[in-house]
Parts: C-alpha cells; structure tokens; sequence
C-alpha cells in the first residue's frame, strides 16, 4: 500500500517536472516579459527611428483577457514572474487593472514593469495598489536637454517627478537603466554613480545595441568595462553585490557605504548572462519570441482568436522550448541581424 502511494508520488512528481517550461539546454523559464503596446510617448534614438515607423494593427493587440489566459497557462508550468514593457506600457489604458489581474493569477509572485516613467507621476500608487512590486526606469541623461536630444521628447522633469514619486510610493527596489553612448552621454557615467551615494537606487549602465542604424551604433558602442574602470578611478572601489538567482542580465556592485548599487548590463562584449536565461518575450500582437536577438517566433494569436483549448497553448508553449536558442552572437554582430526597433520587443 504504502510502496504504491510512493510510486503514485514519484509518478506525479516527474509528471510535474515534464509539464515545467524547460527548453532544450535545461534551462527553466520561469520569466515572461509581456509588452503590451509598441506605442511610446518617446522616440528614443537607439530604439527607433524619427520617421516610417510602422506600428501594430490595433485589431491585432492581444486584449488583457486574452493576455491573462496566456500567463495562466504559463503558469501552471513554472511561470512566476512578469514584467510589463512596451513599447511605453504605461500609455496603453487599462494598466492598472491589467496589474491586478496579473496578480490575481494563481503562482505569479513577482511583477515588475519597465517604464519611461513619462506618466508614472499619475499612475505610480495605482500601480502599487493593485500588485506590482517595483520598475525599471529608463534615464539616459541628466540634463534636461542632453535627455530631449536622446528621447526627443521634451520631458526631462516629468521623468524625473515619476522617479521620485515610486520611490515615495515604495515600489522597490527601483532600478535607472542608462543606455550608454559614446560621446553622448558617457561622460555623465560618474555624475550617475555618484546618485548612489544618496539615493538607494539601482543605476544600470547598458550596451548599447544595434537597432536600426548600424552605423550610429558602430560608432557610438562603448564597453561598460571602460565605464566600470572610470568610476572606481574616481569614486573608489566597485565592491561586488551578492547575486541572487533571481537576477537579470546585470552585474552588480556598490560604493563604499552607499545606498544604491552600480549595476553593468553587458549586452555585447559578454553575453554571461544567456547561459542562466529563463526568459521569453511576450509581443504585443500575440507572439512569443524565446530570445531577444533572434527573428523566430511562435504565433499564439490564431490559436487564441480560434477557440483553441489550453492544450494548444501548451503545444505552442512546447514548440517556444524547442527553440531557444542556447545563446545570441551579439558579438559577431552584422547589419543584417540588426533590429529595425526595440520598441515592438520591450528591451
Ligand atoms: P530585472 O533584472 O528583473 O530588474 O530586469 P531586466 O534588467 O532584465 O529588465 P529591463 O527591462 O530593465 O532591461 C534592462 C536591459 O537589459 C535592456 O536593455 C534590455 O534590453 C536588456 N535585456 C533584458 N533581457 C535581456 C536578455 O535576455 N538578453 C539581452 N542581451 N539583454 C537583455
Ligand atoms: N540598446 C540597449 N538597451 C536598449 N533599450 C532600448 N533600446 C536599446 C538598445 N538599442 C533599453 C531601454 C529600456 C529597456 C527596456 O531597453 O533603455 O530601459
Ligand atoms: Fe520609448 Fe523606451 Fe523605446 Fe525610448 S527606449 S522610444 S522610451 S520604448
């Protein structure tokens, strides 16, 4: 009797472990980031392009509720946590009911969300009441007319209210992502480090990578090693931040007795990071992309606007697995693989 129950429990156990999101190099993926608009209140210049920028088909904009099936379904195999992106995901109406019925989804236990922060000032408590845990803010100057040229938007001072006012909110750990350029914005890499001291904010340098012009990027690309060695040279060590297994793509470190953390994002010069990626990609159109620099991915709006069943979606979910790419090659970059946008993927 006893010897069946065990076999009984064995048997579900490995059910179990064959249901999880575990793609062709063991890696579990646990971690969706979910774009819901590629509309933005900015035009970044590393992320998209001044002009002809064709946007999605509104008809084509997966619905929350369509949004919420997916995540469920994910769910049940080992999806635990979510972040929303755009695009601007704060542009599209409904977000902060949308947050709350993530958060209602049984086994979802983190919620983040990226965000210009262009309208955070008006949404930050809303946002916070209905379940999400904190944001990454993306800042890449700060001067207010550096930011304009970078953002092309006039809206330095609104951002810097949004930053402000999730940090009054309690949504934390609050995280600054600087994309760097050289020649743009670099030189403000110290004035950055230097926020930690006082502020416990996390400030992320990232690489820049190649979207839409390949030449901008050529010649702006700067390694975050060099960033790296800059601020330890002038504010002092870098001492290392304990990893937690939850962490993303950064590296992170802190001064000595400051309140925030340094993080380095190494997007191109080492691509450590894809070896412990537990992430897909969510577009706002219903598709599932497994990796960020990789062109293949798998449709789920067909199947969700044709009455399919939840073990379609767990089909589909399969044919994701399969192709997870074990790595990008960043590195050996070439025109041809760029990026038209980031807009559309959510960074
Ligand atoms: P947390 O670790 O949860 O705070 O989030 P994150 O840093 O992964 O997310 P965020 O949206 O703030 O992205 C920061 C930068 O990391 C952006 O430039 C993203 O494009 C980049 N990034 C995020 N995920 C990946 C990834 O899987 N591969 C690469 N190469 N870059 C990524
Ligand atoms: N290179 C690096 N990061 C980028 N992001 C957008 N475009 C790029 C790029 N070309 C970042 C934004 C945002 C995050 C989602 O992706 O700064 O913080
Ligand atoms: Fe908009 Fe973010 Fe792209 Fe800037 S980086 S254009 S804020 S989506």
């Amino acid at each position: 009797m006893i010897e069946k129950a065990l076999q009984q429990a064995a048997v579900s156990e490995s059910e179990q472990e064959f249901a999880i999101l575990r793609d062709n190099f063991n890696r579990k993926i646990s971690y969706m980031r979910i774009s819901i608009t590629d509309r933005c209140n900015l035009r970044c210049t590393y992320c998209m392009p001044a002009w002809g920028f064709e946007w999605m088909d509104r008809n084509s904009l997966l619905t929350y509720d369509e949004i919420f099936r997916l995540v469920r379904v994910a769910a049940k195999r080992g999806l635990y946590k979510v972040r929303i992106t755009g695009g601007e995901p704060l542009v599209r109406d409904g977000v902060v009911d949308f947050v709350a019925g993530i958060n209602a989804i049984e086994g979802i236990r983190e919620i983040a969300l990226t965000t210009n922060a262009v309208l955070l000032k008006k949404y930050a408590q809303g946002l916070k009441d209905a379940g999400l845990q904190r944001v990454n803010i993306s800042l890449d100057s700060l001067d207010p007319k550096k930011f304009e040229e970078i953002t092309r938007g006039h809206v330095f001072w609104k951002v810097w209210e949004g930053i402000e006012e999730a940090e009054r909110v309690g949504l934390n750990p609050l995280k600054i992502n600087v994309v760097l350029q050289n020649g743009v914005n670099d030189m403000e890499a110290v004035d950055f480090a230097k926020m930690t001291i006082d502020k416990p904010y996390d400030i992320r340098f990232i690489e820049y990578m190649p979207v839409n012009d390949y030449e901008d990027w050529r010649s702006k690309y700067i390694p975050v090693a060099e960033i790296k060695e800059r601020i330890s040279r002038e504010l002092g060590e870098l001492l290392p931040v304990t990893e937690k297994e939850s962490d993303g793509p950064s590296k992170n470190y802190h001064l000595d007795g400051a309140k925030g953390v340094v993080g380095f994002i190494t997007a191109i010069s080492d691509n450590h990071f894809c070896e412990k990626c537990n992430r897909v990609r969510l577009t706002a159109d219903g598709k599932i992309r497994p990796c960020l620099f990789s062109a293949i991915e798998v449709d789920f709006l067909d199947a969700l606007r044709n009455n399919c069943s939840d073990e379609d979606l767990d089909l589909l979910f399969d044919q994701v697995l399969g192709i997870k790419p074990q790595a990008h090659d960043l590195d050996k970059f070439s025109e041809e693989k760029m990026l038209k946008a980031m807009v559309n993927i959510g960074g």
